[in-house]
């Protein structure tokens, strides 16, 4: 017997700002996946994660004023709850500040330098923060220079700007391994999926020689230390690719899963990732004598009709949003369905909202009504007993079927999904033709008729059966409410399915419930853009100090009544949870005053993690009337915060500003 083991990954993301559709997209693809083979009857680890350390994080949490860790802890918690919000079903959701990464990336730093692929050296180059990757200058696709022209920077094929940086570097020594991993790809054609892939990597980055690769930094400290020398912390990448092995137990093995679940079946990708999953990870997985991931998929980006994905453009568009307004299923179906393998592809609204109308609400939701209500009308629920076909509109559905459960599989094998969908939609057109060409209404008012309307009934109730099963992995909730309807159970398994095998005794639900909503488009499309735009920036325009307008964008404050109000500058000397509240945190505050001051504020669910305020330098309102919170806590004044994304931060002050500083 073949063990029927599936190991499948993400990328583990950088949680350096909200997760935007991207990142949606590949959670959801190997979600797809990891589904359609536990339905098969394998045994799946599901891995997705974070990639926790690097100069971009360091940043990013002292932008938000909290340490790397504290930061990292709230966004994992925002990414978990958003894998929630789409019903990812990971086995395991590993973070790389876990210690046993930690100590596992630090064993293998020791061991690739013992046996000297690692060696220390001096690096200068070009380095993108946001990707975290090195570039040489022909690299960049836009170069800055001054009046000398001498270069000043220049941008990343990412968009992103790079910076020039010099400084004492690890080095590992790709060029050693090029050949082995030539040969490698030569042995294993199918490697990279889809298999162009490979040559653009072989063309654009093996044969023009395989240069070193930094493998530590120097000029940022959030990272895994060097145990020899601490000062360097290890490449992000060199630490993030391990993830795959930690999280199995390599430092461990816990509960054999190492074993049985190494080499990963698909690591699946985006494109602007291949290159470190192609070549540096099977690379270090060499020098370390370790078996070789079985297969990477690398897909394409999902962009919009201006471009790339972006804040400033306003217009980025969020799952939470698209689930809260529509519903989980259209929006896994969509993402799904709408990219095609290998390519980019676009997010349009009209395209969102138009096929959650004609494929969802018409094709598929149509299909089950009117089946559901014929079996009503004419067979008072019960589904008839099987029959074999007798007319030639059967014998074609019936073709239709088996050709769509095959093109399925084998499209699903290839994670190719809107082939994979499009095949089972091929099988709901049929469907709703074959129910314009029988013509059950007519053969209803004939008696003698009724062994074929009989034989049509059960066809119908047997393509929904084999529709719901096969978009199972894709829209779980919905292939059960289609089975649910038809008077199955759930649907568990796909092993096996084919058409013709629909159970006998079965009554389906009296009255069937929409399964879709049908959208007003006009309206839906104006919603979707809107909320695409929210986020976006104000326009920068040259600034003319004479032309500064004299309207407010809120009431006018007389400056009195402003300067009425005190706002200080208060040091957090202890805080704490108030019993009784999710929303509350209780401060005590050296404001400057002779005695400490108490001040209740609503931000406990943005500071899980209360205790890293202490010490911090907040801004307060120092001359709030007192009053009474919670019945007994008297409250003296009101932290200063700012709102973004639902979120509020404090607003710390420099910590050499003393306690008690008048703002103002
Ligand atoms: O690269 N369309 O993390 P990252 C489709 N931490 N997919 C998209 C996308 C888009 N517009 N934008 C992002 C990293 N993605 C590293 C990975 S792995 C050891 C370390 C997806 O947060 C796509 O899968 O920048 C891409 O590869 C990934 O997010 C990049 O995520
Ligand atoms: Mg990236």
């Amino acid at each position: 017997m073949t063990e029927k083991n599936f190991y499948i990954t993400t990328p583990i993301y950088y949680p350096s700002g909200k997760l935007h559709i991207g990142s949606a997209y590949t959670t959801i693809a190997c979600d797809v996946q990891a589904r359609y083979k536990r339905l098969l009857g394998y045994d799946v680890y599901y891995l997705t994660g974070l990639d926790e350390h690097g100069q971009k994080i360091e940043a990013k949490a002292a932008e938000a004023g909290l340490t790397p860790q504290a930061y990292v802890d709230g966004m994992a918690e925002g990414v978990e709850k958003l894998w929630d919000l789409l019903d990812i079903s990971h086995d395991v959701f590993y973070r790389t500040t876990n210690p046993e990464h930690e100590k596992a990336v630090q064993r293998i730093f020791e061991k690739l330098l013992a046996q000297d692929d690692i060696y220390l050296g001096e690096y200068s180059g070009w380095y993108s923060v946001s990707d975290e990757e090195f570039f040489t200058e022909s690299q960049l696709t836009e170069v800055f220079r001054d009046e000398t022209g001498k270069v000043t920077g220049g941008v990343a094929p990412s968009g992103h700007e790079v910076e020039w940086v010099s400084e004492e570097s690890y080095f590992f020594r790709m060029g050693k391994y090029a050949d082995r991993l030539l040969a490698f790809y030569k042995e294993n054609p199918d490697f990279i999926t889809p298999n162009s892939r490979m040559n653009e990597m072989i063309n654009n980055f093996i044969e023009p020689g395989l240069e070193d690769l930094a493998v530590s930094r120097t000029s940022f400290t959030w990272g895994i230390p060097v145990p020899q020398n601490p000062k360097h912390v290890v490449y992000v990448w060199l630490d993030a690719l391990f993830n795959y092995m930690t999280a199995l137990g390599l430092e461990n093995n816990l509960e054999n899963r190492l074993d049985k679940f190494w080499p990963a079946d698909i690591h699946m990708v985006g494109k602007d990732i291949l290159r470190f999953h192609s070549i540096y990870w099977p690379i270090f997985l060499m020098a370390l004598d370790l078996p070789l991931p079985k297969r990477l998929v690398a897909h394409g980006w999902y962009v919009m009709q201006d471009g790339k994905m972006s804040k400033s453009k306003g217009n980025v568009v969020y799952p939470e949003m698209l689930v809260e307004r529509y519903g989980l299923d259209p929006l896994r179906y969509y993402l799904m369905r709408s990219l095609p393998v290998g390519s980019d592809g676009t997010f349009t609204p009209e395209d969102y909202v138009g096929r959650i109308n004609y494929e969802l609400a018409n094709d598929l939701g149509n299909l089950l009504n009117r089946t559901v209500a014929m079996m009503n009308k004419y067979f008072a629920g019960k589904v008839p007993t099987a029959i074999a076909s007798s007319t030639s509109f059967d014998a074609d559905l019936q073709a239709v079927a088996d050709k769509a459960i095959a093109d399925y599989h084998t499209y699903m094998e290839l994670v190719d999904y809107p082939r994979a969908l499009e095949a089972v939609w091929s099988l709901i057109a049929r469907t709703n033709k074959y129910i314009d060409e029988t013509a059950p209404w007519v053969l209803a008012k004939d008696e003698a008729q009724e062994s074929e309307l009989a034989a049509v009934m059960v066809h119908l109730a047997e393509s929904l059966r084999v529709v719901a099963h096969m978009i199972a992995p894709f829209m779980m909730n919905t292939a059960n409410q289609i089975t649910q309807q038809l008077g199955l159970g759930d649907v568990v398994s796909t092993e096996n399915l084919a058409f013709g095998a629909f159970p006998e005794g079965v009554t389906v639900v009296e009255k069937g419930t929409p399964i879709f909503p049908r959208l007003d488009m006009e309206e839906e499309i104006a919603y979707i853009k809107e909320q695409m735009s929210a986020g976006k920036p104000v326009v920068e325009k040259e600034w003319n100090p004479d032309e500064v307008s004299l309207k407010n964008s809120k009431a006018d404050v007389k400056f009195e009544d402003f300067d009425a109000v005190e706002i200080r500058v208060a040091e957090v000397i202890e805080v704490s949870k108030v019993e009784g509240s999710d929303k509350l945190l209780c401060f005590r505050l050296d404001a400057g005053d002779d005695e400490h001051r108490q001040i209740l504020s609503g931000i406990a669910k943005f500071y899980p993690n209360e205790q890293e305020l202490v010490g911090k330098k907040l801004q307060i309102v120092a001359n709030l009337k007192p009053r009474k919170m919670m019945k007994k806590y008297v409250s003296q004044g009101m932290i200063l915060s700012a709102e973004h994304d639902g979120n509020l931060t404090v607003l710390t002050v420099d910590p050499s500003v003393p306690n008690g500083a008048i703002i103002g």
